[in-house]
């Protein structure tokens, strides 16, 4: 694996050897340094940070204001991951002119590249972008931020002419100058007809394994999202909420019995000057038991 930082032509070079690239998305600097660490290729700031981590019913709730936090502290902890800003709703839509300054942004804070949500239709936002040198990444398939479109999050890609209109989007957004693609919730074989009908690099969240690379969203292989969401495509490797919960009810605990802090935990002094402070203060028990 290098240790070099990643770029477009390691990912590249990674697709040309038929190497799976591992994408997670990160928010804090914590865990995106866990996963830097861990060897992880791509570190997506995703806008799922609203439910992630500010416990918000949709993405549709969260803006630059507090996608620039969690960008700063992630591109502060990625030494070597590629790392990917994502646009959040209402960001880039508007008019080239607002989504290159607000990709701009991202990539002024040390983002490698971006991704918004959309295929033909985003096409000239994709161009523009492009166009004022930034690298952009795609996303079709479930977008979130069309949820009011979409029906709901529903799988999408399901029949060959569904697959077919994923494809076209697909191949705007090549046209457009998109280094790279996401599918979102699609069925192992659209993402696999997808990813043969275009030439960028194609990775997948929910999308089965014929992709370059696998996207998982932290929270759900960590198992500390606050919420009854499973969705099939996530295998768990940690419960660091219940972890996380067990800890937090044992320091309550300790502290609630008078456990905590030990001796141990308390900064020593010299004797002396603690003898002194001791006797201070029974002075002032003595002092106040006198008072009328
Ligand atoms: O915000 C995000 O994490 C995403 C993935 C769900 C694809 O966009």
């Amino acid at each position: 694996m290098p240790t070099r930082k990643v770029t477009v032509a390691t990912l590249a070079g990674l697709k040309a050897r038929s190497e799976k690239a591992v994408f997670v998305t990160a928010y804090d600097y914590p865990t995106a340094t866990f996963a830097d660490r861990a060897g992880v290729d791509m570190i997506l700031v995703g806008d799922s940070a609203a439910m992630t981590m500010l416990g918000l019913p949709s993405t549709l709730q969260i803006g630059m204001v507090e996608m620039l936090v969690f960008i700063r502290a992630v591109t502060r902890a990625a030494q070597r991951a590629f790392v990917i800003g994502d646009l959040p709703f209402l960001s880039y839509q508007p008019s080239d002119e607002e989504a290159i300054r607000n990709a701009g942004r991202f990539v002024a804070l040390g983002c490698d590249a971006v991704k918004c949500e959309g295929g033909a239709r985003v096409a000239a936002r994709v161009r523009a972008m492009v166009d004022a040198g930034i690298a952009v990444m795609g996303h079709v398939g479930l977008t979130p931020q069309s949820l009011g479109q979409l029906g709901g999050y529903r799988v999408q890609g399901k029949s060959r002419a569904a697959a077919e209109r994923l494809a076209e989007d697909a191949l705007a957004l090549q046209d457009a100058g998109a280094f790279a693609l996401l599918l979102e919730a699609v069925p192992a074989e659209a993402a696999a007809y997808i990813r043969e009908r275009v030439d960028l690099l194609v990775y997948g969240i929910g999308a089965g394994p014929l992709v370059d690379g696998q996207l998982v969203i932290s929270h759900d292989i960590l198992g500390n999202f606050v919420g009854d969401i499973a969705p099939r495509f996530v295998r768990r490797y940690a419960q660091l909420g219940a972890e996380i919960e067990r800890a937090f009810g044992e320091y309550a605990a300790d502290v609630r019995a008078g456990r905590f802090p030990g001796p141990e935990h308390c900064y020593p002094i010299d004797a002396e000057q603690e003898a002194e402070i001791r006797e201070a203060r029974l002075h002032l028990a003595q002092v106040v038991e006198a008072a009328p």
